[in-house]
């Protein structure tokens, strides 16, 4: 695992853009697998500002989002695909045809998962894939204990969770309780992962993910097992963690080797 300690939010979504970024100049015709919540908002307001610069071109890229709640559809104002529409895709240079969001509103949603799937795959495979973290550990709407090994499935919220998403909904408005998601195996089958924190609010999940035994209660562990990971976070988020010079230290190695590689 790779792990990046920043200043403070803005140095985070600056550093995960960034990221981004630079895998669409490898290959313009990337896929993503991208992110709802609060903690991509900053990223994708950098992504947009890039774009509306004519430094970065979204034209060729296809993405695939992680989660949508069931029960709403795309025109509802909580629903993921709304979000996105919202906070990325209507400011930037994609076709709306190569972003998908899993169906919130199909009528058979246990088919609507096996279909994404299947168009995942069909584009090749998700080469970056930004994860956000709940404060339980969960990726996506893959909450403690879900299976290591699932597929995009129909998966109930815990409270936490639903605790947690409230304030994006009115008083009294109906909060879905289930959700589409990704699972753990079809994030983990991602080339590269992205995974993004900031707050005291996530020290807890960060330090299980990096420090803590692989185990289905904190989902985000498993991606010690993934080979090419990059954990960017500020340093409220980091502050549980056991030994944070130790990685600090490991990235300014990492950064030298790569500058003496590249002959600067
Ligand atoms: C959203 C998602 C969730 C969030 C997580 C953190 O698509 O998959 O796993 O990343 O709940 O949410 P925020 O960023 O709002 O703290």
């Amino acid at each position: 695992m790779r792990i990046v300690v920043l200043e403070d939010a803005d140095a985070v979504a600056a550093f995960g853009a960034n990221h981004i970024i630079e895998g669409i100049h490898r290959k313009p015709e990337i896929t993503l697998g991208l992110a709802t919540g609060s903690s991509p908002v900053r990223l994708y307001q950098n992504l947009i500002q890039v774009n509306q610069e004519h430094k970065v071109s979204f034209q060729k890229v296809s993405t695939f989002n992680l989660d949508e709640y069931l029960g709403l559809d795309g025109e509802h104002p909580q629903s993921y695909r709304y979000f996105m529409n919202e906070q990325l895709f209507n400011h930037i240079d994609i076709d709306l045809n190569n972003t998908h969001v899993p169906n919130g509103a199909a009528k058979n949603p246990l088919s609507a998962c096996e279909e994404y799937e299947q168009a995942i795959r069909n584009r090749g495979g998700i080469e970056i894939q930004l994860l956000g973290i709940g404060r339980n550990g969960h990726i996506g709407f893959n909450e403690p204990t879900s299976s290591l090994s699932s597929r995009t499935r129909v998966k109930t919220l815990t409270k936490d969770t639903v605790d947690a998403n409230r304030r994006f909904f009115a008083e009294g408005e109906f909060q879905p309780r289930l959700s589409l998601t990704m699972g753990i195996s079809t994030i983990m089958e991602a080339q590269e992962i992205l995974l993004i924190a900031t707050g005291a609010g996530k020290a807890e999940a960060i330090k299980n993910t990096i420090e803590g035994p692989v185990s289905a209660f904190c989902p985000a562990s498993i991606l010690q097992m993934h080979a090419k990971v990059v954990v960017v976070i500020d340093k409220a988020a980091a502050q549980e963690l056991k030994d944070v010079s130790f990685y600090e230290y490991i990235e300014q190695e990492q950064q030298r080797l790569l500058a003496a590689v590249k002959g600067e």
